[in-house]
């Protein structure tokens, strides 16, 4: 590993246009081909950074442990993974929230609530600071099936547009956080590499202003 170059794990998928948009912002120039690609591990061509390209949820593994040097994640994946890196900026991308839906007027017949979610990290601790006891049942993506089914009494995910919850008849009836994505960075990469990260750090804030929202 080239010991003077910058290694950032991307997230593929839903966040990856709007991540690409604000690097370029920031002053990065990416290939026109680098949205387009199925390569996993690209190389700037005049500057000292390699991309890789990563599932979302597994942005935060490959910081923590040092495979690459800084990511970009969702908060959502953050708080659920617990992974130990350090939480740079709040780039104000790919906003959405967290929140409890279901069907309207459903009454539950079941003991303990059945929630179905993609976080049960995040919904355990919320369930729990509430004092309420659930059974958790972890599913993988379209979360939204499940009180249709009658899988779960209600569900704890995001929504971004609300169109899902709405195409679906699902409402809302609480929420839990605002989400939106970070930059994150390996802390032994950040002592050994502060000079350059800091740069880093200082070009995405410039490119995030305007965009920004609270941290939480
Ligand atoms: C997410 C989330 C909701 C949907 C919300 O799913 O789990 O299902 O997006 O977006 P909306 O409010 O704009 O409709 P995603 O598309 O990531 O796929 P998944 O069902 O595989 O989790």
């Amino acid at each position: 590993m080239n010991e003077s170059r910058i290694t950032v794990a991307m997230p593929k998928g839903r966040i990856f246009d709007d991540a690409c948009r604000l690097l370029r912002n920031a002053g990065f120039s990416l290939p026109d081909t680098f949205e387009s690609t199925r390569k996993l591990i690209l190389d700037l061509d005049d500057e000292p950074f390699r991309f890789i390209l990563a599932k979302p949820v597994d942005v935060p593994t490959y910081v923590e442990y040092g495979a690459v040097d800084i990511g970009i994640a969702g908060k959502d994946v953050l708080l659920e993974s617990g992974r130990d890196v350090y939480e740079m900026v709040d780039l104000g991308i790919s906003k959405c929230h967290m929140a409890v839906a279901g069907l309207p007027q459903h009454r539950s017949s079941n003991p303990y609530l059945k929630i179905a979610t993609k976080y049960p990290h995040i919904a355990s601790d919320y369930y729990r600071k509430r004092g309420e006891q659930v059974d958790l049942i972890a599913l993988n993506g379209s979360i939204e099936l499940a009180p249709i089914v009658g899988l779960a009494d209600a569900i704890v995910d995001i929504v971004s547009t609300g169109q899902t919850l709405r195409e679906n008849g699902l409402v809302e009836f609480d929420r839990l956080m605002d989400i939106s994505s970070r930059l994150i960075v390996n802390p032994v990469s950040y002592r050994l590499k502060k000079k350059a990260i800091d740069q880093i750090v200082e070009k995405m804030i410039r490119a995030t202003e305007g965009n920004k929202v609270g941290m939480d």
